[in-house]
């Protein structure tokens, strides 16, 4: 993965600066929430690339624009083009399960679907109480992405993300602390700033062993991949399912799902 793998800014949802060894990544769609689209998994894949490819950088900060955090993959996306072995959301799980270069994210309000996923790959989560995540997959007729099926029970033990997983309920930002799943809670606004002071503590520490600690730290990459690999395929499946046709439906309509009737 070099350089020359790095692609242009192309979305006008994603702003990337570098800057005294960090990369900032914002994501700036509120107007839906900052649900993902092809581009903006494409550009956080890049950012994260490039923060691979230049041995000074300590770490990759995620933010966002707005009340919420990220909705997760673009639902209507989803409907119109599934995802495929080389789309920008299996690039971008895959480059997240291979960073050595640590993350680092401020959660201002919800984090749903891959938007909570997204976390367990982090290195250091700074969430307001105005932050909750959600892992809304089963509600959503679909399985649990990202390696969260794996990395969820480690963090929590087994019954705590079953009851997550099982129920798609949100976990408040305070409980989320409890549950291992964020490191420290701030008053709304100041999640940035949090984040950043953990930049400035890494940015003390020399690069390299940073890099090789996170590696340890997540040694087990074989078999995270090879779950992420079972995961897309139920995941995708599901996608055909009738069960998922109805919950989108309900949720564009903004009404209640009936799985009963299909
Ligand atoms: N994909 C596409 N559009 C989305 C979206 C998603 N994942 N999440 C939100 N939006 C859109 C809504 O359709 C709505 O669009 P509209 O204004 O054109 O109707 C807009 O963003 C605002 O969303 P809304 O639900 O009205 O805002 P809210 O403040 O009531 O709730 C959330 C915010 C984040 C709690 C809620 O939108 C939500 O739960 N979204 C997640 C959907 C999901 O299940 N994602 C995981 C997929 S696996």
């Amino acid at each position: 993965r070099g350089l020359q793998h790095v692609r242009p800014a192309v979305s006008e949802h994603t702003h990337v600066t570098a800057a005294d060894g960090v990369i900032e990544v914002v994501l700036d769609r509120p107007e839906k929430k900052n649900a993902l689209t092809g581009a903006m998994y494409a550009e956080l894949s890049a950012a994260i690339e490039r923060a691979d490819a230049e041995p000074s950088v300590r770490a990759v900060l995620v933010s966002s624009v707005g009340d919420t955090f990220c909705a997760g993959n673009d639902l209507q996306d989803f409907v119109s083009s599934p995802p495929t072995a080389d789309s920008p959301v299996v690039r971008f799980l895959s480059t997240l399960a291979g960073t050595s270069v640590p993350l680092v994210v401020a959660v201002q309000g919800p984090a749903v679907g891959v938007g909570a996923t997204m976390l367990l790959h982090a290195d250091y989560v700074v969430a307001a109480e105005t932050a909750s995540l959600r892992y809304p997959f089963a509600s959503m007729a679909l399985v649990p992405e990202a390696g969260s099926s794996m990395l969820l029970p480690r963090v929590t033990g087994y019954l705590r993300a079953a009851e997550l997983l099982l129920t798609g309920e949100p976990v408040t930002a305070t409980r989320a602390v409890e549950l291992g799943l964020v490191s420290r809670v701030v008053a709304p606004g100041n999640e940035l700033e949090g984040a950043r002071e953990f930049v400035a503590r890494l940015r003390r520490q020399p690069p390299a062993a940073l890099r090789l600690t996170k590696r340890l730290l997540r040694a087990d990459e074989t078999t995270l991949r090879s779950r992420m690999e079972q995961e897309m395929g139920l995941f995708v499946q599901q996608l055909q399912s009738p069960e998922f046709g109805e919950a989108v439906a309900a949720f564009m309509q903004k009404r209640a799902p009936d799985f009963d009737a299909h």
